[in-house]
């Protein structure tokens, strides 16, 4: 019987864009599924972004749009992000929907029903210039510890101490810059406290809901038996939020982490309306359907105490499991913008750099623990040319030729494979083998060896050997040890690729001697490169469809790995599948991420700089009042494309993204300082409310800022990290 699952990843912000850092976890969670597709289950990935709260509001109000017009926005950004790199959702939805609102509000009630729910007063700290309570982020002060200034209302990142806003010395708001003012107001609590969500807990916690780490932990936050360590929870806001208003509670709206976990809900709801499946099925106590929510760990809080209370309590299932990961380090670091290492997925796709390679690359490296992921760039270019282009395209490469050539495209028979010739796959005898692999090359060498030598000697062994690793591999994939499935696959690869060295098809080709045998070696590796597809088609989905499209079959399923393409089967003529990473491209991308952060020019000393600045300047211009200042619309703007132009000697065509629908095109007289390559992928500012300028060349829709003085040298203007294009400068 198919499995009935619903799987969701946790919901991006709408106000950052997707970075290789949210990828680990959307990678990840699509890998699973396509698995569990492959397998024959129904299998339903739902996300959604995650819409609501003060950053979305503010963020909305300084770009002078609505919050709606913000996430609109984002909510593009993020799916082309995810496209990009083959994230296939069944439905990608928003917090600010409908089904959403309902949803928090009915299990609102639910809750507030069975007494969960408590109003108490709460002092904050409140801008009276903006009108608004504050968020701890959102205020900044003197860290009471080191005194270092214009430090977080929650910790210091000089000393790293955490503390409370009321704490800081000199605390202002960072949204209007007011000294905020202590007020109460009241503010609704979910009673995590109460006995039966602290009893619950414990008893879903020894479920086998959660790995073993994050099983420890909630022992941490749980206490002892017996112990009542849990607080409640604060669940509400004062206007003005962007968010859902709690219902019969006059200004008060939902924090944006209660409905956040309810958009997995609401955008499998929009699934289901559409495509008619019974939403009840997955979401019923006691249903026998699946529920997994893949999340990092930092956000295991949220899910493990605070959303199975909530649904245990509101007539709800509560999650089969929860699969929580680590963080990503790039070359063994926390990203880093100034190093260039926070690096958007945006532009990674723009440098050209084939997503299947990063997919791979983490597929190597996930192994379903919360431990953290390391994406080493050079091992990255190294893994992804040594495996996928060495190993398992070189197969197909050094094989398929001769078919068409020789043999019209036509498969010849593979030995019968239908009856076990053994149990048990023999390259890999159990997990504790493969993990030997890794620590103790010596031993499994010489296990390897003689084992391998048995199979490519033995064709009928060693097609059922690829054959047989198709249930070890579906464990590894079950429980998301990728890392470990793919290391299976390359040891067949390498099986495989020793099985082509021995046969050396080229020299039968070359003597035109036994042409069955040369028909048979390279049908034999046709049918092991169809098998290692199925295998990789998780993580390479869009590879899988080339290399089915030159096999000439339907899309692969997993239990294709069973049967071999029958006798007279008939390929299509190669074609190169993939070609290897160029180390230039990752350097590409690693100085695109630093350059949105760096002067243009590179580093100046700053007396040359200020000395430079000294002989630039010029006397300041006539005065002009507020009013003539705003009628200039200046917008971030991100340079999409920059390119030279024929027969212009001071020109480049700038194309730039403002965050309208179409982009727009400026010529800009900065061709003696920039090298165009280098600007692309660029943030600066623009006029964007310039009258459009007809030129030799084309129309000029508007103007990019630079500064420029007696001494040579030109300098466009960068935006600070986080702008955004479209975003108004004022
Ligand atoms: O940490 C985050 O990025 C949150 N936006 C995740 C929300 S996950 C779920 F609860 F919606
Ligand atoms: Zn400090």
């Amino acid at each position: 019987m198919p499995r009935k699952i619903l799987v969701t990843s946790a919901l991006p912000y709408a106000n950052g864009s997707i970075h290789l850092g949210h990828l680990v976890e959307y990678i990840q969670t699509d890998i699973w599924v396509r698995f569990q597709k492959m397998l024959g289950n129904t299998c339903y990935y739902v996300c959604a972004d995650d819409t609501h709260g003060t950053p979305v509001m503010l963020r909305a109000e300084k770009e002078g749009i609505t919050p709606e017009q913000l996430i609109d926005r984002v909510w593009h950004e993020h799916k082309s992000d995810f496209e990009g790199f083959h994230v296939e959702f069944d439905h990608y939805g928003s917090t600010n929907s409908a089904e959403t609102k309902e949803f928090s509000q009915a299990i609102y009630r639910k809750l507030k029903a069975a007494g969960l729910i408590e109003v108490r007063s709460v002092e904050q700290f409140y801008d009276p210039v903006k009108n608004m309570f504050l968020p701890d982020r959102f205020i900044k002060g003197e860290c009471p510890k080191c005194h270092a200034k214009d430090q977080y209302g929650d910790n210091c990142e000089a000393c790293g101490t955490t503390y409370s806003p009321t704490e800081l010395i000199n605390p202002y708001s960072a949204v209007s810059g007011a000294q905020p003012e202590r007020r109460n107001s009241d503010h609704y609590f979910f009673k995590l406290s109460d006995p039966r969500c602290q009893e619950f807990l414990r008893e879903w916690t020894r479920s086998g809901t959660l790995q073993p780490e994050a099983a420890n932990k909630m022992q941490e936050w749980l206490g002892a038996e017996g112990e009542n360590k849990l607080t409640d929870w604060d669940i509400s806001r004062d206007a003005p939020y962007f968010g859902f208003e709690i219902p019969d509670a006059l200004g008060k709206y939902f924090y944006v982490w209660l409905d956040a976990p309810v958009g997995y809900m609401g955008s499998f709801k929009k699934l289901c309306d559409a495509n008619g499946i019974a939403f009840d099925d997955y979401w019923k106590p006691g249903s026998d359907t699946e529920l997994y929510h893949f999340i990092g760990k930092d956000i295991l809080y949220f899910h493990a105490l605070f959303w199975p209370a909530m649904l245990q309590h509101s007539g709800f299932r509560t999650p089969t499991k929860l699969f929580a990961h680590g963080f990503l380090t790039v070359n063994g670091e926390k990203m880093s913008k100034s190093r260039g290492t926070f690096i958007t997925a945006d532009s990674y796709l723009k440098q050209g750099l084939n997503p299947e390679y990063l997919r791979y690359y983490y597929a190597a490296k996930l192994n379903g623990t919360m431990e953290d992921l390391d994406l080493n760039l050079e091992d990255f270019v190294a893994k992804v040319n040594s495996d996928l282009i060495g190993k398992y395209i070189n197969i197909a490469s050094r094989t398929a030729g001769f078919i068409t050539k020789h043999f019209g495209g036509e498969l010849m028979e593979m030995p019968e494979s239908a009856h076990p010739i053994y149990d048990q796959s023999l390259i890999a005898l159990s997990n504790e083998e493969t993990d030997r692999a890794d620590t103790n090359p010596q031993s499994v060498n010489k296990f390897d060896a003689s084992n391998e030598d048995h199979l490519i000697n033995n064709p009928q062994k060693l097609l059922h050997e690829f054959q047989s690793a198709s249930t070890v591999l579906a464990d590894f994939y079950e429980n998301r040890d990728f890392a470990k499935a793919s290391r299976h696959i390359m040891r067949l690869a390498d099986i495989a690729n020793k099985y082509v060295n021995e046969e050396k098809p080229w020299e039968l080709s070359k003597l035109g001697i036994q042409p069955e045998k040369l028909h048979f070696a390279c049908s034999l590796s046709i049918n092991l490169v169809r098998i290692l597809t199925i295998y990789l088609k998780p993580v390479l989905p869009k590879l899988a469809v080339q290399v089915e499209s030159f096999l000439n079959v339907t899309p692969l399923q997993w239990s294709d790995a069973l049967q071999a393409l029958p006798s007279g089967h008939t390929i299509n003529p190669y074609q190169h599948l993939m070609t290897r990473v160029d180390q230039k491209q990752v350097d590409a991308m690693i100085e695109a991420n630093k350059q949105t952060l760096e002067p243009a020019t590179g580093t100046h000393s700053p007396a040359r700089h200020a000395e430079a600045q000294q002989r630039a300047i010029a006397p300041i211009a006539e005065t002009i009042s507020i009013d003539e200042f705003s009628k200039v619309d200046l917008r971030v703007a991100r340079i999409v494309n920059a390119e030279h132009v024929e027969g212009a000697e001071k020109l480049l065509k700038l194309t730039l993204d403002i965050g309208e629908e179409k982009t727009r095109t400026v010529f800009a007289g900065i061709k003696s300082a920039y090298d165009p390559e280098k600007l692309k992928g660029r943030m600066t500012v623009m006029v964007a409310n310039l009258a459009p300028r007809k030129m030799k060349f084309g129309l000029s829709e508007g103007m990019v800022l630079a500064a420029s003085g007696d001494a040579p040298g030109l300098f466009i203007l960068s935006p600070d990290d986080g702008a955004q294009p479209g975003m108004r400068i004022k």
